[in-house]
């Protein structure tokens, strides 16, 4: 078997076995083929694609490139959550607090942001002390004394990932389909939870622009795994606009606590009830995502989901008052208010632009290596349906600078306003 002919196959369009997958990505983690010979082999999946039965090879073939946690000394159903990135998505330091406060284990390991989206580890830093390099015992240590542990991605956990998505960062393909599929769910498979819930982000700021893509994408998610006896359900939720009203680290994570505390912006709540709900449905503690989210939110008003979050910073590391008095993150010097230039209704606050600028104020990197400030970003003060009147605020920068002229246009332009009335639809789908 060689590499040429493999990549001649799939570039010809034919489907490829068991044997041919498992070579290629045992070779390339190896460093067997070099990474101009795997290019041209994810260029070739790029544009060709594989049917669902190749999507499922290539996840079983990352998965098995690394250890797979067994958390079956951990009593009880054990839950994962993971978005597939997006702005102002700051989901799983809600959900997590919520779902492990009824008693379910939530294993979650997560990622850092690149480009225009932001990753939860990140946001996690904001917070002093808040270490997310646990060692793979430690995680299952901390989630079975106290039900929840947030951590980033250990070494060896699918590392056949980490070195394709590099690569496909700088080769033009990652929004493939199959790509995307079988890098998440051989993560998520790896990190050994019974139930997965896949936040599948649609639109602008999101991989997949179209929810006919977004669908076939959760489709194939929900079907890998399956294949793996495994629950898996896929929301399908808009990101054509940022999620909530804060995008930037250390104003996420001040979102989030507000959210725990019952305060947070009305869409950012709605999804991260439903979320918590359909974890909470699959993981047996309620028969209704009715029921459910009536849980979570008995979780918030007696906030023992805030003293979970509380328990679950103290226990890595960071300064749990934090939690307490968000009043303590330190704020950005400089806070520059962005008024509109004509009255109407909002119908859509660009996410990729929003994200974009968010990262060049610093919140967010370019290259994984880059220092991010967590200080930065944006505060929206309008969302898309609201009116607003000419010369209203519509945003606020957070800034190290003063002069931040070229951001404040881009996040004037990301405001579409029109003179008829809109309403933004959040939750698209779910797929069970
Ligand atoms: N998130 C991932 O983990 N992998 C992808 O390919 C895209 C989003």
């Amino acid at each position: 078997m060689n590499a040429i002919d493999i990549i001649a196959k799939k570039r010809d369009g034919l489907k490829l076995n068991k044997d041919e997958i498992d070579f290629m990505i045992n070779s390339y983690t190896n460093g067997d083929i070099p990474d101009y010979q795997m290019s041209a082999f994810l260029m070739a999946i790029y544009l060709n694609g594989m049917d669902d039965y190749e999507s499922f090879l290539l996840t079983d073939s990352m998965l098995k490139s690394g250890d797979v946690l067994d958390l079956s000394m951990i009593d009880g159903i054990k839950v994962d959550k993971h978005s597939t990135g997006g702005v102002g998505d700051k989901t799983t330091l809600v959900v997590g607090p919520i779902v492990a406060s009824l008693g379910i284990k939530v294993a979650k390991m997560s990622g850092r942001g690149l480009g225009h989206t932001g990753g939860t580890i990140d946001k996690l830093e904001s917070i002093p002390g808040y270490n997310v390099n646990l060692s793979e015992d430690e995680f299952i240590k901390q989630i079975e004394k106290i039900g929840i542990a947030i951590i980033g991605p250990t070494k060896s956990l699918a590392p056949a990932d980490k070195k394709l998505y590099a690569l496909r960062d700088v080769t033009a393909t990652v929004s493939s389909i199959p790509l995307i599929a079988s890098s998440i769910m051989s993560k998520k498979l790896a990190a050994g939870t019974d139930v997965i819930v896949l936040d599948v982000k649609v639109g602008s700021g999101a991989f997949m622009k179209t929810i006919d893509d977004a669908k076939k994408l959760a489709e194939l998610m929900v079907s890998i795994g399956k294949s793996f006896n495994k629950k898996v359900i896929a929301m399908l939720t808009d990101m054509n606009d940022p999620l909530g009203l804060a995008i930037g680290n250390n104003l996420e994570v001040i979102e989030a606590i507000n959210t725990l505390n019952g305060k947070g912006p009305k869409d950012f709540t709605d999804l991260c009830l439903l979320a918590s709900a359909e974890l909470i449905v699959a993981a047996g503690y309620a028969k209704t995502v009715e029921d459910a989210t009536k849980l979570a939110k008995k979780q918030i008003d007696n906030k023992k989901a805030l003293d979970k979050f509380a328990e679950l910073v103290k226990y890595q590391y960071g300064d749990p008052s934090y939690v307490y008095e968000p009043k303590k993150f330190a704020s950005a010097p400089f806070i520059i208010p962005i008024k509109a230039s004509k009255s109407g209704y909002i119908h859509k606050i660009d996410a990729l632009t929003i994200g974009n600028a968010s990262m060049r104020l610093g919140a967010g990197r370019l290259k994984l290596d880059d220092k991010i400030n967590h200080r930065v970003g944006i505060l929206l003060n309008k969302k898309s349906g609201d009116y607003v009147k000419e010369g209203d605020i519509l945003a606020y920068i957070h800034s190290v600078k003063e002069d931040n002229l070229e951001i404040e246009e881009m996040i004037k332009k990301a405001y579409l306003i029109d003179e008829s009335k809109y309403s933004p639809r959040l939750i698209l789908d779910v797929i069970k």
